[in-house]
């Protein structure tokens, strides 16, 4: 039965159902479900993500883990955990990158990478990592970090809207033969709750979107670390800032197909992803009560400027390249921290029983350049975005919503 089919029935049976349900279904069905169908990133899919423009993203998120790895003492194994890793690239890239930095780092790195969907074709190709089929969490105690990109965002999340009958949550019904939006009570007390908690009041017809996996989701997170950092890169904003009524009274929820914002959820079932923004301060907070430490947040842009993003542009020019492979790395590098683009994308770094260092990534240090002063820069190999065979689009590349 097809993901549309399902809806269909569970409504037919049910009545209405929540549009979170609808989502876990147009999402994740497991026959026809949109990540269960196909490659979402790249030129044949619908979006593109960091990983797919640069291995600079990958080379300076491994420069981060090698500092976390030396802050905890060199332990071995250091496991990076990356969870929502489709199709591996990211892991590829980090591993790559790994085997240059100094100390042994890559020996003791061991790097797994869990999805909901089975695995892509670039992982099979990273040095050493393991892969695992998963929607929960199966790993406790683990030492190292725990690690995603645009995984939080890919949750099912409830729209509420204030209604003139109060705080209403967004249904999926049928009228007739159509597939309709619907208003109804709170289907859950934690949503309420949750914006309780924020302190937020929503504007009059003021819609915003509430992901409730995020406080069992970072239990679990907290419990795979025994000691460690947990880094989370993904679109979204502080709580404030999300539901600010001024600057998005219609919430934050898009869809995607082909590259193209279609903004219609109940249409192209599984074969559109569907998203929202990540609310950063419910996430450092669940954080905060499950054990974590946070440690700070910052832009994408800011976050790989202190990684040495500079400092691999200048090993970049150095190198022998035609101008069109030049100006194809420039491109991509370019978009990974265009402002109004993946450039304010946000980092979160939290840590657990590792104290409060103070991380390259969040705060600029002259240490940053160092482990990367004799490596080469990464290039855009055949599984990145590139100019060379055309699949660059220019100017605004699309990354998911921001
Ligand atoms: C937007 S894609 C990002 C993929 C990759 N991290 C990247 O940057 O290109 C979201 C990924 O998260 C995965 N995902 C979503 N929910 C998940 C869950 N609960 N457990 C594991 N993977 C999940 C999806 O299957 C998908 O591969």
């Amino acid at each position: 039965m097809s993901a549309e089919s399902e809806v269909r029935q569970r409504i037919q049976s049910r009545g209405k159902i929540t549009f979170a349900e609808f989502m876990d279904v147009a999402l994740y069905w497991p026959h026809g479900g949109y990540y269960t169908a196909r490659e979402p990133v790249g030129a044949q899919g619908d979006y593109y993500t960091s990983p797919a423009m640069h291995p600079f993203f990958g080379a300076l998120l491994s420069v981060q883990l090698f500092q976390m790895w030396r802050e905890m003492d060199r332990p071995s194994p250091f496991t990076v955990f990356e969870l929502g890793a489709g199709n591996g690239l990211l892991c590829r890239d980090i591993c790559s990158y790994a085997a240059g930095l100094p100390d042994g780092f890559a020996v003791s790195l061991r790097y797994v990478c869990l999805d909901r969907r089975a695995a892509g074709p670039v992982e099979s190709r990273a040095l050493g990592a393991s892969r695992v089929l998963a929607n929960g969490l199966p790993f406790k105690n683990l030492t190292g970090c725990v690690l995603s990109n645009e995984y939080l965002d890919a949750f099912p999340v409830h729209p509420v809207v204030m209604t003139n009958d109060g705080l209403q949550e967004v249904y999926v019904g049928l009228n007739g033969d159509e597939l309709v939006e619907l208003y109804g009570e709170l289907s859950q007390p934690g949503l309420a709750g949750r914006l309780d908690d924020l302190g937020i009041e929503l504007a009059p017809g003021q819609t915003a979107e509430i992901n409730l996996a995020l406080e069992p989701r970072l239990i679990e997170i907290a419990a795979a670390l025994k000691r460690g950092f947990v880094l989370t890169v993904d679109y979204g904003r502080t709580a404030q800032d999300l539901y600010d009524p001024e600057a998005r009274l219609r919430g934050t929820l898009v869809t995607y197909h082909q590259h193209v914002q279609t903004d219609a959820p109940l249409t192209l079932i599984g074969r559109q992803d569907i998203t929202a923004q990540v609310d950063f301060t419910s996430v450092a907070s669940a954080g905060e009560k499950a054990g974590l430490n946070t440690l700070g947040l910052v832009t994408q842009r800011d976050f790989l400027s202190n990684l040495g993003l500079d400092r691999l542009h200048q090993q970049l020019a150095g190198q022998s390249l035609t101008p069109r492979q030049m100006q194809a790395n420039r491109a991509g590098i370019t978009d990974l921290v265009r402002p109004g683009g993946l450039g304010e994308f946000k980092v979160l770094a939290q840590g657990k029983n590792v104290g409060t260092p103070a991380l390259w990534g969040l705060e600029r240090s002259d240490e940053a350049a160092s482990p990367i002063e004799s490596l080469a820069a990464p290039l855009l190999t055949e599984h990145h975005l590139s100019l060379v065979d055309g699949r660059h689009f220019g100017g605004e590349a699309e990354s998911e919503a921001f």
